[in-house]
């Protein structure tokens, strides 16, 4: 049973292939509404989100599937003490495919070593989101058009934010890549990443904690959040928290055909002058993320031989 936990579950050519079939879902999606008739998605939250639930509920429904789903741990049988491992046999009796998010890290593999359906990674700890990655990279394929040869920017949490750790995997692995790591010392990128990503497959980064210097040379820059709930005190929090805001005046030193991305949400990072730039994307990221999630599903019920 293929379950998806890091983006490293996908070969190059299965990245590739979903895109594909993600831009296909755009341009007739009444040839896919039907496809998952009368199959029940499970999304299992026991952490807060917005658009990654509501897009995985979304597209199932756009399938002409079912949803059923558990959006506060509070009122589950996780708040009696019910293991994650218990939790996805227990769902697996219910549902056709489980798209879960867990505050620990490794909870998702969990569940997939012991549902008897697939399992999708909505995002574990501060470790990885895989569809988030598959959202961001259907926005850059749109956007530009390919992955090589892009100067990527990625600035704010990098130390706790899970989007980034994905989102280095998948773009190592094209040609001519740059990463410019933009953060506080504190949230610097983990050093495991730098070393399983960045210097084992050969590719060129600077470090750096200053945003108006890196801008000019960007084709994308990834803002996040700093991710306020995998700190151990709120003093820190608070004087790293606005630690880079994109305002107009420095967006004015980049390129006019910059990307500018977040995984949302925003809390100040990005000015609210900047939504109506033609440069900002992260809204497209959205809409992008639900027909990822489409395609993720479709493919996964498909070699589960469900559909
Ligand atoms: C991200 C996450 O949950 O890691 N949100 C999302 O899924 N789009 C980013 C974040 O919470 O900052």
């Amino acid at each position: 049973m293929r379950s998806i936990i890091d983006i490293v579950d996908f070969s190059t050519q299965e990245l590739e292939d979903l895109i594909n079939l993600a831009n296909d879902i755009i341009e007739n999606p009444q040839k896919y509404a039907h496809v998952c008739d009368g199959k029940k998605l499970a999304t299992l939250f026991f952490e807060p989100s917005t658009r990654t639930r509501m897009s995985f509920e979304a597209a199932m429904y756009e399938l002409g599937g079912h949803v059923i789903s558990m959006t506060d741990a509070m009122s589950s049988s996780a708040a009696k003490g019910e293991s994650v491992a218990d939790t996805a046999k227990t769902v697996s009796c219910y549902a056709d495919i489980i798209a879960m998010r867990h505050p620990k890290e490794g909870a998702a593999l969990v569940a997939a070593n012991n549902a008897t359906i697939p399992v999708i990674n909505a995002g574990d700890g501060g470790h990885c989101h895989p569809t988030q990655t598959l959202a961001d990279l259907l926005t850059i394929y749109r956007e530009k058009g390919h992955f090589d040869n892009l100067t990527i920017g990625l600035c704010g949490d990098l130390k706790f934010g899970r989007t980034v750790h994905s989102l280095i995997n998948a773009l190592s692995r094209y040609e001519n890549i740059k990463f410019v790591l933009i953060s506080p010392e504190e949230l610097k990128l983990p050093s495991y990443v730098k070393k399983d990503l960045l210097r084992a497959n050969k590719i060129p980064y600077t470090q750096t904690t200053d945003l108006d210097k890196s801008i000019p040379s960007l084709d994308i820059l990834y803002m996040t959040r700093v991710q306020r709930e995998r700190f151990f005190n709120e003093e820190d929090y608070l004087r790293l928290k606005d630690s880079y805001i994109l305002t107009p005046d420095k967006l004015a030193k980049a390129k006019k055909d910059l990307s500018v991305m977040h995984p949302l949400p925003r809390v100040n990072e990005i000015s609210v002058a900047i939504d109506d730039d033609s440069r900002a994307c992260y809204f497209k990221q959205v809409l992008n993320g639900k027909y990822m999630r489409m395609a993720l599903i479709l493919e996964l019920l498909r070699e589960a031989g469900t559909i």
